[in-house]
């Protein structure tokens, strides 16, 4: 296993694999890892002859009063794990390595950024897209995946990857689960035992809301409406917003009659939880 922290190094390792006619595929973390990262692993192995993470927890994402700061980390168990499943490169760079103090390029992807998640975290995707356009130059991947888990970052890595005509195939890996249901995140980690339990209303919302439109309903406000409904009902919840989009565009639905994500972000206590559903008629 390489662990590599500088720019300069990477490129090189990535350049001798090129040189070679071989493929890499890069899979994107910040750490901490998890199953759903350790299966975007799995997938990414079988897409490539040679399987390189990235471990950057990004400033430029996180806005102020976020959870930059106490973000959960542990390397030496990352490096571990992302080892047993075959990982043969981690980049591993400091903030310094990456954002030097010159520092003044940002990568924006308009519209589609600005709803959602967008709404409460103005400048989050301009963060993820930055960081994002850097690890693909730096390690020129033919191939990287990314979660459905986080359904606006991939929707928007997407559109970047197509409007600035980058040489990478973007991948998607379905959302991975707890079996009781509850989307895997390393904020996980920041819920009290009762709180856990709190946190599978956002999966039984999105499972009822599949179920309503599987059985005719196709009205999205009222679809939408009963989610809202059950999540509130549960102590310590504030919803930060439910909707049901364009898979592809973000953009509401008001009539569920083709593809649609329901989507949503709730907050339980101060732990902010996102989740989506790929709904089907
Ligand atoms: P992070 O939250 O560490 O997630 C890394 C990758 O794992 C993302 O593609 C995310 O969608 C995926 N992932 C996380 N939990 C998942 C789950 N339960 N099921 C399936 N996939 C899951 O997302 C980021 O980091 C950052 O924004 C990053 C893209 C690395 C840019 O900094």
């Amino acid at each position: 296993m390489d662990v590599i922290t500088t720019v300069r190094e990477m490129k090189a390792y990535v350049r001798a694999i090129h040189q070679r006619g071989e493929t890499i595929c890069l899979v994107p973390t910040m750490g901490y890892l998890h199953q759903g990262h350790l299966d975007l692993m799995r997938m990414g192995r079988n897409l490539a002859d040679h399987l390189i993470i990235s471990i950057f927890v990004n400033p430029t994402q996180f806005g102020t009063g976020e959870d930059l700061s106490v973000y959960p980390r542990d390397f030496q168990r990352d490096r571990r794990l992302s080892g047993d499943v075959g990982v043969e490169c981690i980049f591993f760079p400091d903030v310094e390595e990456m954002y030097p103090p010159a520092y003044a390029t940002y990568v924006n992807v308009e519209g589609m950024t600005e709803s959602l998640c967008g709404r409460s975290r103005p400048t989050h995707f301009r963060g993820v897209t930055t960081v994002v356009a850097k690890l693909f130059n730096i390690c020129d991947p033919d191939v990287s995946v990314f979660g459905q888990k986080d359904y606006q970052q991939l929707a928007v890595i997407r559109r970047m990857v197509e409007d600035l005509n980058m040489n990478v195939r973007v991948v998607a890996h379905p959302t991975v689960r707890e079996t009781d249901g509850l989307a895997m995140s390393s904020r996980n980690k920041y819920l009290s035992g009762e709180q856990r339990q709190e946190a599978l209303v956002l999966s039984r919302a999105l499972n009822m809301a599949r179920e309503l439109v599987s059985s005719g309903e196709k009205a999205a406000e009222r679809v939408r409406q009963a989610a809202i409904d059950m999540i509130a009902s549960t102590p310590e919840t504030v919803i930060d917003y439910v909707e049901i989009v364009h898979p592809d565009t973000l953009h509401c639905i008001d009539v569920i009659d083709d593809r649609a994500v329901m989507a949503l972000a709730v907050k339980i206590g101060s732990t902010r939880l996102i989740d989506n559903i790929e709904l089907r008629l």
